[in-house]
């Protein structure tokens, strides 16, 4: 049996064998314990011989299996360590980095500069009555913009999408009235119902502002915007007012800024015109101070609403505004 142990152990290729070894020689059920267990029934004489031989012989494998653990144990380590082995020069794995997409992108550096002004960003509800989108506004029950054309109605003829984030102007200062100033940007979501093309999305964003005070006139209007388009667009850029008509503005003007591009003198951008169209404005309409809670006889302010995505298509020279939403990666990473 010590001879058999001793070479099994010597030749044992892990510290898993040798385990099972130990269980095979030593263990209860092994062929020593089983002979010592009989050796009481032996004549003394011969007991203590046999007994004498069979502890040696336990002994000798318990050695050997100590040794043999020890040597095993060193090679094992060796090799995991191998295995595990990490080079930490190596170039690591890069880690891939989004960024905001451009709309967002724009959206963000828009707040920037009226928050630089003191404005504060509100927001306003997505689906939206029809008081608060069109009658709060001043605008007329036959106005085109309240034709089912145009407009995406959920409920009758009563909530629908909001066309404009001017639903917001009202709804915020009945919520504030009568303090004193408003100054707020409502940048979010639009929704027309049109077929999509280049220049058609059915939802689209805009940038709504409104400006509430005492002695608010037109010409805070201009150096607002003005502001805002040296912000944009460059420090050089200019605007300017043509006159114009909203239900809600009176007086009301669309307003362009000097072309980017060529600085004014005419390019293909601006069309040889020099100016770019970004948004309507106008001086809040009495009644819709008095829908807000303001006393028009007190108070004057202004407002405007500027799509995001016009102004991102004059900034990166975008030519499609489905380009936007269509989700392709090589339009996404480019900016
Ligand atoms: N709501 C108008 C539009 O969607 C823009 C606008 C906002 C005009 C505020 C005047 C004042 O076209």
């Amino acid at each position: 049996i010590r001879a058999e142990a001793l070479a099994a152990v010597q030749s044992a290729g892990s510290t898993a064998e040798l385990r099972e070894l130990r269980v095979r020689y030593l263990g209860k059920k092994s062929e020593l314990s089983r002979l010592l267990g009989q050796i009481g029934r032996l004549p003394p004489d011969v007991r203590r011989t046999l007994g004498a031989a069979a502890n040696e012989a336990r002994a000798a494998i318990e050695a050997a299996l100590a040794e043999r653990e020890r040597v095993l144990q060193e090679v094992e380590l060796a090799a995991r360590l191998e295995a595990e082995r990490i080079d930490v020069t190596l170039p690591g794995t890069p880690v891939p980095r989004g960024h905001l997409h451009l709309l967002r992108q724009v959206w963000e550096r828009i707040e920037d500069i009226f928050i630089g002004m003191g404005y504060e960003v509100a927001e306003g509800p997505e689906v939206e009555t029809d008081w608060y989108n069109f009658e709060a506004l001043n605008i007329p029950k036959g106005h085109p913009a309240r034709d089912a054309q145009d407009s995406l109605f959920i409920e009758g003829e009563d909530v629908l999408l909001r066309t404009h984030t001017s639903n917001t102007q009202v709804r915020y200062m009945q919520q504030v009235a009568p303090r004193l100033p408003v100054r707020i940007i409502v940048p979010g979501r639009v929704f027309r119902r049109d077929t999509e093309d280049a220049t058609h999305l059915s939802m689209f964003h805009q940038v709504e502002g409104l400006v509430v005070d005492r002695g608010i006139s037109m010409g805070d209007l201009k150096g607002t915007l003005l502001e805002m388009a040296r912000g944009l667009f460059g420090p050089d850029s200019r605007v300017r007012m043509r006159p114009s008509y909203f239900p809600f503005t009176e007086p009301s003007a669309e307003v362009d800024v000097s072309c980017p591009f060529c600085g004014g003198s005419g390019c293909r951008v601006c069309k040889e015109t020099g100016w770019i169209e970004i948004l309507g404005s106008g001086m809040v309409h009495p009644t819709v101070l008095r829908n807000g809670g303001y006393d028009p006889d007190e108070v004057t302010g202004f407002a405007f609403g500027m799509g995001i995505e016009r102004v991102a298509m004059i900034l990166y020279g975008v030519d499609d505004l489905r380009h936007f939403i269509a989700g392709d990666m090589r339009f996404v990473r480019q900016f």
